[in-house]
């Protein structure tokens, strides 16, 4: 009996854990994840590397980005009318992968949820250099 009272306290935690509050995120720390992203995005200017710039990135239309060689799969989402937001940059910086299978982001995700509120408040405030 106590311990189903502990399990259930438990999960009780774990949903609120599940369901972050984006207007928490904190842009200058956003600044710092967003290096684990500079190898392939440029945020500043629009100019694409491995991957496409991400000026703009909110409310922009997946796979948006004229010149940029997409995947399929990320073609295939821009011409279903996907949006990028808080929650779809949200889900899929959690599991790339999993959220737009095959897509060719190569990037694992991001394990804490706080590092994912920070980074969309820094791309929301739309980084000028
Ligand atoms: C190893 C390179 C690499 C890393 C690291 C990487 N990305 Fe990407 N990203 C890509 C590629 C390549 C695509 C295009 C995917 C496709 O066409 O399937 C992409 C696509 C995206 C898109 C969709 C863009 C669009 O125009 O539709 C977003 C948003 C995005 N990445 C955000 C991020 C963020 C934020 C990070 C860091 C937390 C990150 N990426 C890390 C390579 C990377």
């Amino acid at each position: 009996m106590i311990r189903t009272a502990i399990a259930a306290a438990a999960l009780a935690i774990a949903a609120a854990g599940a369901t972050p509050a984006f207007a928490d995120g904190d842009a200058e720390k956003g600044r710092k994840v967003f290096n684990k992203c500079k190898a392939c995005h440029d945020a500043e200017a629009e100019k694409n590397k491995v991957g496409p710039h991400l000026v703009g990135i909110m409310g922009r239309g997946a796979a948006s980005v004229e010149g940029f060689k997409y995947s399929d799969a990320m073609i295939a989402k821009g011409a279903e009318g996907f949006v990028w937001d808080e929650d779809t940059i949200a889900e899929y910086l959690k599991d790339p992968k999993g959220y737009i299978p095959k897509n060719k982001m190569a990037f694992a995700g991001l394990k804490k949820d706080d590092d994912i509120e920070d980074v969309i408040a820094y791309l929301k405030a739309d980084p000028k250099p």
